[in-house]
């Protein structure tokens, strides 16, 4: 029997360009959304256009490295309206320009505790309520960095990989008490956090694009979404050569910190 289809979900990183592309995917009358990132310009901006296309929404600026009070946020909001679907989506990246720059050990930290420990401390608590209910889904966003590591971004690829283990040890638990999990692998996406990476950025889309391919995943259940599926393919191939013909490859198609090889 196919799943119904969610009423409440939460979507952090909702003042970035996919969550705020996946919050309007959803934004419907009747639905109702709680929208979590920062920046309080943004995150009004896009809880006022899911509100024109006529959902229920509530905002929370909120940093996602606070576990206490995320907590609280997230244990009040289920309260008052149980969970149907969590996406977490906040991250950040850390990217080098040239071989002569060193990731500090500040920007690992931040990098590591948001997109990593952030996501945990979103799940946790909204996953102990679905548990309890017996029926929830869960997603989360790693990325197809998490499949190989890219020198201009040490950190990010580490905590997404990180991400994308945890959701695997998870998936188990979580079916045991009736909740879906789906994984999130987008490739290169149109944003703020796109734009600043400093080489090529092969089949980049659009964040609407990305929404709704994840939104057709989420609706299917999937227990993975990654796209696009030819950037997945050469990955894939990538991993299947030795890691210094691998290394210079992506330093051929510029996918590598400049002032290499
Ligand atoms: N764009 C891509 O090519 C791509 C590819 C693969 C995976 N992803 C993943 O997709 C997700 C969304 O990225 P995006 O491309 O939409 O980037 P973005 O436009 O920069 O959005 C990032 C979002 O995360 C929020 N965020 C960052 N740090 C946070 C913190 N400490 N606490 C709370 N919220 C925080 C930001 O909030 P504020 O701006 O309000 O601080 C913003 O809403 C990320 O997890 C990213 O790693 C992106």
């Amino acid at each position: 029997m196919r799943a119904a289809l969610p009423r409440v979900v939460v979507v952090t990183g909702a003042s970035g360009a996919i969550g705020a592309a996946l919050a309007e995917a959803y934004a419907a009358p009747g639905m109702c959304l709680a929208l979590q990132g920062r920046d309080t310009e943004r995150l009004e901006a896009a809880a006022a256009r899911c509100r024109f296309l006529g959902a229920e929404v509530q905002v929370f600026a909120m940093d996602v490295r606070d576990a206490p009070g995320l907590r609280a946020w997230l244990e009040a909001f289920d309260t008052q309206h149980p969970v149907d679907l969590l996406i977490a989506d906040a991250g950040v990246a850390n990217v080098l320009e040239d071989v002569s720059q060193w990731e500090t050990p500040l920007a690992v930290d931040n990098v590591i505790t948001t997109n990593l420990m952030g996501t945990i401390n979103t799940v946790l608590p909204i996953a102990e309520r679905m548990r309890a209910r017996g029926r929830g889904h869960v997603a989360m966003v790693s990325s197809l960095a998490a499949f190989r590591g890219m020198a201009i971004s040490p950190a990010y690829c580490a905590s997404k990989s990180a991400l994308h283990s945890w959701g695997q040890a998870i998936r188990p638990l979580l079916g045991a008490t009736g909740i879906s999990l789906t994984m999130i692998y987008p490739g290169f996406v149109k944003s703020n956090m796109s734009d600043a990476f400093p080489a090529s950025k092969p089949f980049l889309i659009e964040a609407s694009q990305a929404a709704r391919h994840i939104r057709r995943g989420l609706d299917a259940r999937k227990a993975t979404v990654i796209f696009p599926a030819v950037l997945w393919l050469g990955i894939k191939l990538l991993n299947a050569l030795p890691d210094p013909w691998a290394d210079a490859l992506m330093a051929f198609l510029n996918l590598a910190p400049k002032g290499r090889n």
